[in-house]
């Protein structure tokens, strides 16, 4: 689709409309080979050259991050230092923003995948898709026997929620460690259901997001996947 040179630069995190007009008044903007004069051209964003570079990523981000714990999934300042400024800056700068699919607490690391594709959002985070998701917790007590069983029944309703939980998936590794699946997404989730069999939360990490996993990524670390990939 094409879009006005200004705002195209601006969108994709390069510089301010009014800076990009000074960038085109300086000849660093190319048009389908041309040099171009008006920052109001309707340009097509293959057809773009900045310094003789194309754009970058004009069709959109899709990205995943083995996110660490401590940093939150928000973009308020407030809450603390962001997922985000582990992302290029041009990428922070970005309108749409690129945003997390879901959040995952500031206390819990592992798999996050980020995205400026509203509706990629909408669509992973919708409970009529169920994708499943495996945590791996730690937990500081013993897991009680029938906890397996009261995950998987689909009838455990945590506190202060009408709809119980869908059900769950239990992999016991240890007396105190475990993996849960889960195919929706409530805040606190995987740390409540825990909770709720007697089992406080010490460590989480998210290992996989549908088909995805982390594949050896470092804390902190992300890599971008094909647009297409949930396609
Ligand atoms: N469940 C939680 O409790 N925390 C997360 O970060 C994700 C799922």
């Amino acid at each position: 689709m094409s879009r006005r040179l200004d705002q195209l630069l601006a969108n994709l995190g390069y510089c301010s409309r009014r800076e990009a007009r000074a960038w085109i008044g300086a000849g660093r903007i190319d048009v389908a080979g041309q040099t171009a004069d008006d920052p109001g051209q309707k340009s097509h964003p293959a057809a773009v050259r900045v310094d003789g570079e194309p754009l970058d990523h004009p069709d959109g981000l899709l990205l995943l991050m083995n996110k660490p714990t401590g940093l939150v999934c928000s973009h308020d300042a407030r809450e603390g230092p962001g997922v985000y400024s582990l992302l290029p800056s041009r990428w922070q700068r970005r309108n749409p923003q690129v945003t997390t699919v879901g959040r995952l607490d500031k206390d819990t690391s592992g798999l996050l995948l980020l995205t400026d594709r509203s509706a990629l959002v909408h669509r992973l985070t919708s409970p009529k898709h169920k994708v499943p998701k495996v945590y791996h917790a730690t937990l500081e007590a013993d897991l009680p026997a029938h906890a397996g069983e009261i995950f998987a029944r689909g009838t455990l309703r945590l506190k202060g929620e009408t709809e119980p939980c869908a059900p769950a998936e239990l992999r016991v590794l240890g007396p105190r460690e475990a993996e849960l699946t889960l195919t929706e997404g409530r805040y606190h989730q995987v740390r409540r259901m825990f909770g709720a069999v007697g089992c406080e939360v010490v460590t989480l990490h998210r290992a996989r997001f549908g088909a995805l996993g982390l594949g050896g990524l470092a804390p902190g670390q992300w890599r971008e996947l094909p647009l297409d990939t949930f396609d």
